[in-house]
């Protein structure tokens, strides 16, 4: 047999046993089979170069490390799903379903478990994998085909025959109960940060620039749906096209099930309550999806999520454990959280250690005392609470619980704030904590995205007092960092440049970073497409700030406030000083000419999503709210309006239909 076909053949064998072992679950070889025929594979190929393949399964592993994950669109938007919390819930869904489609026998529906990992889209082109990507903001998701490649229970091709030219399959990245809790091991005797659930730990993973590193996590991999299909058919339900894809070598739910009616649907979730546990990895519910892809297409969307499925999320989990310390956490607004220390205790799939307390009044309120068997509830990703103590198997050496009489980091004076049952450390960004916190924001990916200022860092160089204010960041040396323990010169100086390429940014990415208390993302996009730049908006007052969508008087007195303070004016100084800069908004005046007006939107639209009509009102300077009040100007009604409709007739609100809003929109 000639080299080549020897490679070949080595190659197919490897793959047929991957598939047979990941997706058919049903290996017919033991592993030290395999690793011997991966590494006769290995040695071939590389005493034989001229037949290496970029697809062969030894080149799963092996692309550099990347600087920042380029960004891809998704043709077709990547969704999410309207949740269930009850039967009733459920009933509605099916509801909806037979008065859009008048049909009334009962539908046929998929049933399968709900992972809790990370969404992802493979696009196969010619049966190739091509690029992977994140879902992102559901339109624009980020390309991390380097790491997926090194998931293998991810097919580098498609097995058979029949693929359409270009296949998007959709579905979850997740990691298993196990590989969570030996991930968790290894990082706790590192000292490294451990991750509050499975699906942090996938995401976490997902986003490495390494794909070296990927590879070492216990990622695994379930089909749940198609995106863009081109060139191909494909069968007409969605039961029939996951085994289509199954065969054709990606691994699908073995929960998935045909049901009819809704009967069905709820005998299902019962049933995969009870195996939940036994299951090797975590679900936060079960869902159900039109079988038909006819009816799907009928049914089409509402906003974000499609009509013709629905998550029907399991209830939260509460397990009993022991309280034996109370720790106060400073945040970014040097807000002291009491975070509970707990005898660990397995709950909803993970072994948790660590558990919120919310804030002393609440601790007061339940009187829950360090000793105390606790009630500990965790749902999905949600981080665990303390539920209650069960206060009549207290012991008597319990102890009561007392606020810090000082910052536990700085040492400054404590605040409590009543009305908003805050304790708060005075000391500002004299904190460490609230310096970490700060510089921690500014730096993130949504904000400065300084790649490479990781909390290791931040710690170091706020501890060692280099850095005292955002902007010391951008003085930081070479010597300086590389004095740093554990930093090479090479990560150094990557860092270094990282920090120059930041300094160009935008408004809104600049806004966001301030960390000014209640200023998010949207806020801030909606603060610079209005003021365009900052004098105008530092010199702005309160009314004026209250014209914007999305700012109410408590926002408006923060900005104010923020912009007040001069350290914060002197940070802002020092950091354009230092070359951050962005090109200003230019505001085209006549372009707002609904500027001021605030509507209220209600009722199913026709032509637009209820999306798109926000999206564009606010585009022409518009303010959105959720409720009627004295203070709107328009109430927008589509057909089935309810009781927004009916108030605002009370109050004699403007009311106008689709029709005219569309023509208002023409200005
Ligand atoms: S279908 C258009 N099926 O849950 C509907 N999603 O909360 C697309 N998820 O973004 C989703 N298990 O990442 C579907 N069996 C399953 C799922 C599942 C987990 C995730 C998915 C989605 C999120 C919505």
């Amino acid at each position: 047999m000639s080299i080549e076909k020897k490679v070949i053949e080595l190659r197919n064998k490897i793959e047929d046993h991957n598939y047979r072992y990941y997706v058919l679950d049903d290996p017919i070889i033991s592993d030290a089979e395999y690793d011997a025929l991966f590494r006769e594979l290995q040695t071939l190929e590389k005493a034989h170069p001229e037949y290496i393949s970029d697809d062969s399964p030894t080149k799963r592993v092996g692309a550099k490390p990347l600087k920042t994950f380029p960004e891809i669109q998704h043709v077709v938007p990547m969704l999410s799903l309207d949740n269930a919390f009850s039967d009733e819930d459920v009933n509605d869904f099916s509801e909806r379903i037979i008065d859009r489609l008048k049909i009334h026998a009962a539908i046929e529906f998929t049933a399968e478990p709900k992972l809790d990992g990370v969404a992802v889209s493979l696009v196969y082109e010619k049966g190739k994998l091509k690029t992977a990507a994140t879902r992102g903001d559901g339109v624009t998701g980020e390309d991390i085909t380097n790491n997926v490649r090194t998931i293998r229970m991810i097919p580098l091709h498609l097995r058979g025959k029949g693929h359409p030219n270009l296949l998007e399959v959709r579905g979850e990245v997740y990691i298993p109960k196990e590989g969570f809790a030996a991930l968790n091991d290894y990082a706790a005797k590192h000292h490294e940060k451990i991750f509050a659930n499975p699906r942090n730990a996938a995401a976490g993973s997902l986003r490495q620039l390494d794909p070296a590193v990927t590879a070492k996590r216990p990622l695994a991999f379930f089909g749940h749906g198609l995106g863009l299909v081109e060139g191909g058919d494909l069968p007409d339900t969605q039961y029939d096209i996951m085994m289509q894809l199954h065969t054709w070598g990606l691994r699908v739910s073995p929960d998935l099930k045909k049901v009819t009616g809704i009967e069905a649907c709820l005998h299902y979730y019962k049933k995969m309550a009870e195996k939940r546990e036994h299951l090797p990895y975590e679900i936060d519910g079960v869902v159900y999806k039109v079988n038909s892809i006819a009816l799907q297409k009928k049914l089409g969307f509402i906003s974000r999520a499609p009509r013709w499925a629905i998550a029907h999320k399991f209830p939260a989990e509460e397990v009993v454990t022991t309280l034996n310390a109370v720790e106060f956490q400073v945040g970014r607004t040097g807000a002291l959280t009491p975070v509970a220390r707990l005898e660990p205790v397995f709950v909803a799939g993970v072994t948790i250690s660590n558990a919120t307390l919310h804030n002393m009044d609440e601790i007061v309120r339940k009187d829950i005392r360090i000793g105390d068997r606790v009630v500990v509830r965790r749902a999905g990703d949600v981080i665990p609470q303390v539920v209650r103590a069960l206060t009549q198997h207290r012991p008597v050496n319990a102890k009561k619980i007392h606020l810090p009489k000082t910052c536990p980091v700085c040492h400054s004076a404590i605040e409590h704030i009543e009305e908003m049952a805050v304790t708060r450390c005075t000391g500002g960004l004299f904190c460490a904590a609230q310096r970490k916190e700060a510089i921690r924001h500014f730096a993130s990916r949504r904000a400065m995205d300084i790649v490479g200022l990781g909390d290791k860092i931040i710690e170091k160089l706020v501890d060692t007092g280099r850095v005292k204010t955002v902007a010391d960041l951008y003085h930081l040396t070479l010597n300086d960092l590389a004095e740093l323990e554990r930093m090479a010169e090479k990560s150094a100086q990557n860092l270094l440049d990282e920090l120059e390429k930041s300094k160009s940014t935008t408004f809104q990415r600049f806004l966001y970073a301030l960390g000014i208390r209640e200023v998010g993302e949207a806020t801030a996009r909606q603060l610079a497409l209005h003021f365009g730049d900052l004098k105008p908006l530092m010199s702005a007052t309160e009314e004026a700030l209250q014209e914007i969508q999305d700012v109410g008087p408590v926002v408006a007195k923060h900005i104010v406030t923020f912009f007040q303070e001069k350290h914060n004016c002197d940070v802002i100084y020092a950091l354009i000083k230092a070359g951050v800069r962005w090109d200003p908004i230019v505001i085209d005046h006549k372009k707002l000419f609904l500027s001021g007006k605030t509507f209220v939107l209600t009722g199913t639209l026709n032509t637009l999503t209820r999306d798109e009509a926000k999206e564009k009102l606010q585009e022409v300077g518009a303010k959105v709210s959720g409720s009627v009040s004295p203070k709107t100007d328009y109430v927008v009604a589509g057909s089935d309006a309810g009781s927004k409709l009916k108030k605002a007739e009370s109050l004699g609100v403007k009311i106008l239909d689709e029709a005219a809003l569309i023509k208002m929109l023409e200005g």
